[in-house]
């Protein structure tokens, strides 16, 4: 009997040692330690024996199960750290690898960028602004006291009865125009978010927008205009035409619409464009209240301004007839640009 536990004892030490996966681990448990295990019979074979010998021979028994069983955990522990799968499981490196997916630009990101690099061209620096502002620089500053109807064209965001989402690049005009004040000329472009409560194919609650202004000694409107006349051709082409209709913004006196000639139709007139324009901007020669505002004097200086919605643009270059595409984060409408 003994004799016996120390033979099965040794041979399932050396087995456990050299068992190279967790299923074999669990066959020797079974092999050993299971109901029918040979250890287990051993154990059971304790009983049968006479009386004097049993104390002796369960102690051994008991000792050998242990030592088994402690052997049986290691090597688990062992197995498992060593990362069960490599042993036994095969690792195929012929199969393709997982490709890293490159992310790219967003589309509006990249007509801002383009924007801006046609109007760094022509002699414009860029100015920023803070997106939460004061309804006095969004508003009061810009001709837009408390009550004035205009403020209904922008329904907005308030943070608190005086500070806001701004719903539009324009506070920005005053901002620099105060930081600078009386330096000739001002020549900035203004590129960031705005906010506005709308929602709907051409409207989202979050857009961006490009504001302009030149400030200095006899700025017309023809200046005006042949700015954006060559930023609608740099943007679009060639033989982008322009139109200006007349507006109203109570920053701007006069004030101008801006229409681009249709580039899917040419200006023939289209699903899209209707009658062969696409509105892109609103514009205008700076109020001398606003400039008087910005620290500027109107009987010396003038100016114009205008405002661009940058989705608008990227719409018409790529042909796109639904704004929320740009927000929702689908990867297959991104990754086509
Ligand atoms: N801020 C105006 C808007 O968002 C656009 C604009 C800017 C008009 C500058 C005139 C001059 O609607």
């Amino acid at each position: 009997m003994v004799s016996d536990l120390e033979r099965v004892k040794a041979e399932a030490l050396s087995a456990v040692r050299e068992a190279r996966t967790p299923s074999e681990l669990q066959a020797l448990r079974v092999r050993y330690l299971g109901r029918r295990g040979e250890l287990t019979a051993l154990l059971r074979g304790v009983g049968k024996l006479d009386p004097a010998l049993r104390p002796e021979a369960g102690r051994l028994a008991n000792e050998a199960r242990q030592a088994v069983e402690a052997a049986l955990e290691e090597r688990e522990g062992a197995l498992s750290e060593a990362g069960a799968g490599c042993g036994a499981e095969t690792l195929d490196v012929t199969l393709p690898g997982r490709p890293v997916l490159l992310g790219r630009r967003h589309p509006v990101t990249r007509v801002r960028q383009e924007v801006e690099d046609i109007f760094l061209r022509m002699g414009f620096e860029v100015a920023e602004g803070p997106e939460v502002e004061l309804d006095y620089y969004n508003f009061e500053l810009l001709n837009m006291p408390p009550d004035h109807p205009a403020r209904d064209m922008q329904d907005s965001f308030y943070v608190t009865p005086h500070i806001l989402l701004r719903t539009h690049t324009s506070p920005v005009q005053l901002r620099y125009m105060r930081a600078h004040a009386p330096r000739l000329p001002v020549r900035i472009i203004v590129p960031g978010k705005v906010y506005r409560r709308d929602d709907d194919p051409t409207h989202a609650p979050m857009f961006t927008q490009v504001e302009g202004l030149v400030v200095d000694r006899g700025i017309t409107l023809a200046h005006l205009k042949g700015v954006l006349e060559e930023f609608a051709r740099a943007m679009f082409g060639a033989e982008t035409r322009i139109r200006l209709r007349p507006s109203y913004f109570p920053f701007t006196e006069p004030s101008a619409e801006v229409d681009v000639s249709c580039t899917l139709c040419g200006g023939r007139g289209c699903r899209t464009c209707h009658n062969g324009w696409l509105e892109i901007l609103g514009s205008g020669m700076v109020h001398p209240e606003v400039l008087r505002n910005g620290g500027y004097d109107p009987g010396k200086v003038t100016g114009f301004a205008f405002g661009m919605g940058v989705e608008r643009v990227a719409m018409l270059k790529y042909g796109i007839d639904d704004l929320r595409h740009f927000f929702i984060n689908d990867v297959r409408f991104l990754r086509q640009f």
